[in-house]
């Protein structure tokens, strides 16, 4: 009982947020180093390597920070009974006494277990283009100079939220350009990319950041983990940042058996006669699904739903952009289409599609294409995506980066940088940062302390973070502000 309680306690031990490689540096650097400062950045690409990749994610969307300082790094986090225990794991781990006691010791003493270090970054949300700093990391006592790199394994997991969020925001550009193309507004924008994620996630953890990084630009989600999230180390104005609807499985379906498909729909949509309602109908023949019992057999009890509760099929197999065509083309048959006045095909108000199989970035851009070439409007269209929304990521997408800028060591701040031969993308930015936005509207990184210059204007990096206290926190609502779609980036989609 006594270890099950104290693995309990175990939660945000700085100890065991860092990889074993941090766990020695306390002993590498100069002598009488008294500060370390380092930053945090995705980096551009110098070299054009990535010219034909199809999205170029040149922005990031900055997110995910404020869930790690609250989680894992303010307040008492460092206790005795959690400096024992690391110092008994690091002797058998590197088989030598080469964890720092003596500087956890001075930590607990000095700040009763508060963290020395103070960390400044963008707002949450802030859309910022590649190659800028979004936060920095520096030690406040001239004795923890080795804490700033030992956070780093814990602050650089924002890797994932941010990735989320700017993979997210960039299906949100793709899906606003052919929204606006093929009926001329952006009506339902947030609900057309629906989260179908949880259950392809590594664990609970990643459920509920990923899912929360997607809600920055999006409203519908399956990933019901994410709006924990969300009100706990965010919050909303509203009650819940995440919306779904009522929606079939296979196992609701072919649980009625082979020959009673249509029994089954027709018991579920009788069950939920005043909200949409999402029914998967591949379970045997998608085809036959929408042309006979769909457009014949319950023809009627759909067409007499209501404009807010309508049918939504689902087809979750075979190729997607032939899928969605042909699941229109037939269901267009069978119910009367309208035209809008862009001249693309819409369905009734009663009868929707959604298709959320083999839905990522590049397959999205297919079907939205293939649908406006065939003159389908995607109004009344949406996508649900899983694991490439969530998992299929890595901290490679966006070349996310910790790196040591500058350093005091016998009272002198020298500047520092890394700049490897074999790879000049892998250049490190030098001194004191600061972010700026120029007159027109560009964002700048001034290196070597250059920011304090008045003629630049105020730094976007705010301290959220110091000696054990967050200092600044935001709204989810205002992250989502951050993070919106600005007009600009739409005239430039639509051109
Ligand atoms: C470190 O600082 C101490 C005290 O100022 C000085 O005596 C010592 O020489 C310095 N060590 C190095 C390696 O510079
Ligand atoms: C980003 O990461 C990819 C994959 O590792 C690599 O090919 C590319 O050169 C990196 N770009 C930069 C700017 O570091
Ligand atoms: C943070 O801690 C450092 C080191 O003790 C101290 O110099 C500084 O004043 C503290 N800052 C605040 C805002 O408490
Ligand atoms: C289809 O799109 C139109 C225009 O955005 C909207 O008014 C209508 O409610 C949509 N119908 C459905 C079933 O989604």
């Amino acid at each position: 009982r006594g270890r099950v309680r104290r693995n309990a306690r175990r939660r945000g031990v700085p100890e065991r947020v860092c990889y074993s490689i941090q766990v020695t540096h306390y002993k590498q650097y100069p002598p009488n180093t008294s500060k370390v400062y380092s930053y945090f950045e995705c980096r551009e690409k110098k070299t054009d390597s990535t010219k034909d990749r199809k999205v170029k994610y040149d922005k990031t969307v900055f997110y995910g920070l404020q869930y790690i300082l609250h989680k894992y790094l303010k307040g008492k986090v460092v206790t005795p009974e959690k400096i024992q225990e690391a110092k008994e794991v690091y002797r058998e781990h590197f088989q030598d006494d080469v964890f720092n006691e003596k500087g956890w010791n001075y930590i607990l003493e000095k700040y009763d277990g508060h963290l020395p270090i103070e960390i400044k970054a963008v707002p949450e949300g802030s859309v910022i283009p590649r190659g800028n700093v979004l936060f920095t990391v520096e030690n406040t006592d001239p004795e923890c100079y080795w804490l700033t790199n030992w956070v780093e394994t814990i602050l650089v997991q924002i890797w994932y939220p941010i990735t989320v969020a700017t993979n997210s925001r960039e299906q949100k550009k793709i899906l606003a350009k052919y929204l606006m193309e093929t009926s001329g507004k952006l009506e339902g924008l947030e609900y057309k990319l629906h989260d179908f994620g949880y259950r392809g996630v590594s664990s609970q953890e990643t459920a509920g950041i990923g899912a929360s990084a997607h809600l920055v630009n999006f409203k519908g989600t399956d990933t019901v983990a994410g709006i924990g999230v969300i009100k706990k180390y965010y919050g909303t104005k509203d009650p819940v940042p995440g919306f779904s609807v009522p929606a079939a499985e296979h196992s609701t379906i072919t649980a009625w058996g082979k020959d009673h498909e249509k029994d089954a729909f027709e018991h579920i949509i009788k069950q939920f006669p005043s909200v949409p309602v999402s029914i998967v109908s591949d379970s045997y023949d998608i085809y036959n699904a929408c042309e006979k019992i769909w457009g014949e057999d319950l023809r009627s009890l759909i067409v007499a739903r209501s404009p807010s509760a309508p049918l939504v099929v689902r087809p979750d197999s075979g190729n997607p952009l032939d899928t969605v065509l042909k699941v229109l083309e037939i269901l267009g048959k069978k119910f009367p289409l309208e035209e809008n006045n862009k001249g693309y095909k819409v369905l009734p108000p009663y009868i929707r599609v959604i298709q959320g199989d083999g839905v990522d970035i590049n397959t999205l851009q297919e079907i939205v294409e293939g649908m406006k070439e065939h003159r389908w409007s995607i109004e009344n269209i949406s996508f649900g995506s899983g694991g490439a929304l969530l998992q299929k990521l890595t901290r490679d997408l966006l070349n996310c980066s910790f790196k040591c800028s500058y350093v005091v060591t016998n009272g002198l701040g020298v500047n520092v940088f890394k700049d490897p031969v074999a790879d000049p993308n892998k250049r490190s930015k030098k001194g004191r940062l600061s972010l700026h936005k120029t007159p027109s509207g560009d964002f700048v990184t001034l290196e070597e302390g250059k920011g304090d210059l008045e003629e630049y204007g105020e730094d976007l990096l705010h301290t959220v973070f110091r000696n054990g206290t967050i200092v600044k926190t935001y709204s989810f609502d205002e992250v989502r502000e951050n993070a919106r779609l600005k007009e600009g980036e739409l005239k430039e989609l639509l051109r």
